[in-house]
């Protein structure tokens, strides 16, 4: 079979937040913190978290966004060639919840895989998709990326730069093969990772080196150098994106929208002035439900479809940093 018509289809998407509304004001009662400070540092005003009972896990947030965005796609599970999982955030440490899932979609043997690029999940996500697709080795992929991060933030002053930003919820795509002569789907991807700067965001434990000093210096809570990540997340994001244009023979004006990672307002700000994006073309929704990391981008893109921000013949640009450090871009033409 000839593959080198196939392009990848973004046959549909969609989402599942988490229940529980939590305010910038509610988060005050655990740790000295303000809704000011929140608003003016990265723009999020609320986020949802899942009950503290410890009942749901990314594959449950997982599960509800896929059925959306199957039945969209009128595909049945027994559809699906391959499940991309992307979380930082998993049931369990392993297995990953690509394989919970799986089961919970009632399907038998169907592969899954979970990748952990973070925030950079979905680029990954779509980038491995697409070369999946274009190889002939799946042709209907389910891409889900899915956080329940709460339980794990510590709800204290110690925890306080990283808990206020994070929330809890799910976007999924169903990606499926066809074969066109047109230059659509996957335009150009550009993925970058750098494990010099691993330490400045992570969460040490569950590892498998694991001391006893380890458990006692608390080194399963996340660790962020934020003034760091918000300084390279600016300078790097401008830089892959440009990469990814040349790739693909673009200039910024022939992008339609950009929809990046929703890590801090700020971010996206310095990113729209320091490109010359005129506003309305940069999709920011993080004062709704804060940096719900490998969901936030499958997430915001499920809404910019709803809101017919993307629609067929759009030129779509994703970006996104996280940790790893993890960053890349991806230009997808929709059709
Ligand atoms: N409420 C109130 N004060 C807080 C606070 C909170 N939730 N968190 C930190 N502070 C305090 C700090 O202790 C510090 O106090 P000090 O000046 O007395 O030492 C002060 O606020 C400023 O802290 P700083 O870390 O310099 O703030 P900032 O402007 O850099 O904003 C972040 C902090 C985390 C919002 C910002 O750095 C950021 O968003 N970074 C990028 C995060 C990111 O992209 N992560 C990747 C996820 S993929």
């Amino acid at each position: 079979m000839d593959y080198y018509n196939r392009k990848m289809l973004l046959k549909s998407t969609g989402r599942y937040i988490a229940p529980w509304l939590v305010k910038n004001d509610d988060l005050a009662q655990w740790m000295d913190t303000s809704d000011e400070w929140i608003r003016q540092r990265t723009g999020i005003e609320q986020r949802y978290w899942v009950p503290e009972d410890g009942d749901i896990g990314a594959s449950d947030l997982g599960l509800e966004a896929s059925k959306i965005a199957l039945e969209r796609a009128g595909w049945s599970p027994e559809d699906i060639d391959l499940i991309i999982f992307g979380t930082l955030s998993p049931d369990m440490h392993f297995p990953g919840s690509g394989c919970l899932l799986q089961h919970k979609l009632g399907l038998d043997t169907t592969p899954a895989l979970d990748i952990r690029q973070q925030c950079s999940a979905f680029l990954y996500g779509l980038t491995t998709a697409d070369a999946f697709i274009r190889s002939g080795h799946a042709n209907r992929i389910l891409f889900v990326g899915a956080e329940v991060h709460s339980p794990a933030l510590v709800k204290a002053d110690r925890g306080r730069d990283v808990t206020v930003i994070f929330g809890d919820g799910a976007g999924a795509a169903c990606l499926e093969g066809v074969e066109t002569d047109e230059p659509v789907g996957v335009i150009s991807s550009v993925l970058h990772s750098q494990g010099e700067f691993a330490r400045s965001l992570m969460m040490p434990l569950p590892a498998s080196r694991i001391t006893e000093e380890d458990v006692r210096e608390g080194r399963h809570d996340a660790y962020m150098d934020g003034r760091n990540i918000f300084k390279t997340a600016v300078r790097k994001l401008p830089e892959v994106a440009n990469e990814a244009l040349e790739k693909a023979g673009l200039s910024i004006d022939d992008i339609d929208i950009i929809i990046p990672h929703q890590a801090n307002l700020r971010i996206n700000q310095a990113v729209q002035k320091s490109m010359n994006i005129p506003d309305g073309k940069m999709y920011n929704n993080i004062h709704r439900y804060g940096n719900m990391t490998a969901a936030s981008i499958p997430v915001a893109l499920d809404e910019a479809i709803e809101e017919k921000l993307v629609d067929k013949g759009s030129t779509v640009l994703f970006l996104g940093l996280g940790a790893g450090l993890t960053w890349g871009g991806v230009i997808y033409r929709h059709f």
